[in-house]
């Protein structure tokens, strides 16, 4: 049951201290700066050349975070709608590994493009939260995420272990394929131990409540992030449009003056993602917005310049650059329920979306 929450949304959003801890169990051990994926033995992806995640909605968000951290960490990497695969995939040869990324493991359009890379004979793995699934028992290897069932139809547990679970698969790749683990392991893996301490923190701290009370009747709502913040934007976007039926964009920020400046009023809020990727650049977007009259949102850490600019502030703790984007997108999922709350929408179960979409 949901237990003493209203909607199994804001329950799975508590729980992810413990699906994260759950995930990450016996898989890093930040004393020896070792990770250990019991079915990747070190070596097992010393001939991949390229990856390519193949994902949709949340997931394609989490396969794209991963993807640039890959990229970060020197692997050619790329991040595909899996509904655009058949019409769209790059090539595929023998060195290249292709990433399934789904919760459910039944997604149509990720089965479609899974078996469409193994087909063309590519190595596939799939990250995924059920074991059992298509996916799992189609893909060459599977990776369990260990969330936990997910009942609310928006994915924001399972999110969260997604990208951290995309983050170790990415640094084992990285390892086999450059023969030795990427520099900045040994600071990634103790702010990934602490990763549930954090999210507890952030959780009881939140003014998340607060903050969708007063933008609530706003007319759009924009997210604006860049590298990992950018997936974390189109992410808060999805999540916020999926259950408060509210118009919402993500944009790459550096995208905002190429177009959607246009939109940008004192009625559209923008929440402004910050995750140490040139930063000052991001604000210096933030900023072209909040000329034009627009509440900015800075979702970043308490010393962060951005707090002085910004209207509002959502405080994230300090941690690895590549974590920040998962604390920051904790807050953007609170405000999503939040607002949704508000207006009185039925959260658990938006209308026209199913939790399992098993049709093309
Ligand atoms: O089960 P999957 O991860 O393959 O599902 C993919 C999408 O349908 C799913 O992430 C959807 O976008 C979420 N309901 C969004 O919250």
């Amino acid at each position: 049951g949901k237990g003493e929450f209203d909607h199994f949304m804001l329950k799975e959003i508590h729980e992810q201290p413990t699906s994260l801890a759950q995930a990450l169990e016996g898989r890093i051990d930040p004393e020896n700066e070792r990770i250990a994926l019991s079915d990747f033995e070190p070596g097992t992806f010393a001939d991949v050349e390229s990856v390519q995640f193949i994902a949709c909605g949340t997931s394609y968000h989490a396969a794209l975070y991963g993807s640039l951290a890959l990229n970060q960490a020197g692997i050619r990497s790329t991040a595909l709608l899996a509904n655009e695969y058949s019409v769209s995939a790059p090539p595929v040869d023998d060195d290249t590994l292709v990433v399934a990324v789904t919760q459910s493991g039944e997604t149509a359009d990720t089965l479609n493009a899974l078996r469409q890379a193994n087909a063309e004979g590519a190595t596939t793995v799939t990250v995924t939260n059920v074991v059992g699934s298509t996916a799992a028992r189609e893909a060459d290897q599977a990776l369990f995420i260990r969330a936990g069932p997910e009942i609310g139809v928006a994915a924001t547990k399972t999110f969260s272990s997604q990208a951290v679970m995309l983050l170790l698969l990415g640094q084992c790749i990285a390892a086999d394929h450059h023969g030795e683990p990427p520099a900045d392991l040994e600071a990634l893996l103790p702010e990934l131990a602490a990763m549930p301490d954090a999210i507890d923190g952030l959780l009881e701290t939140s003014e998340a409540d607060a903050l969708a009370e007063q933008y609530a009747h706003s007319q759009s709502y924009f997210f604006i992030g860049r590298g990992l913040g950018f997936s974390v934007a189109l992410e808060g976007a999805l999540k916020f449009k999926e259950i408060t039926y509210e118009h919402a964009e993500g944009f790459a920020s550096g995208e905002l003056k190429h177009g959607p400046l246009a939109l940008v009023t004192p009625e559209t809020p923008v929440f402004a993602v910050f995750t140490g990727e040139e930063d000052e650049k991001t604000l210096k977007n933030a900023e072209e917005a909040q000329t034009r009259g627009a509440p900015v949102i800075a979702v970043c850490p308490d010393d962060h310049r951005a707090v002085d600019v910004a209207d509002e502030h959502l405080s994230i703790p300090e941690t690895a650059p590549d974590l920040a984007g998962l604390l920051a997108n904790v807050q953007l999922q609170l405000v999503s329920y939040y607002a949704a709350d508000l207006l009185d929408r039925p959260i658990d179960k938006p209308r026209n979306l199913a939790k399992s979409v098993t049709v093309e």
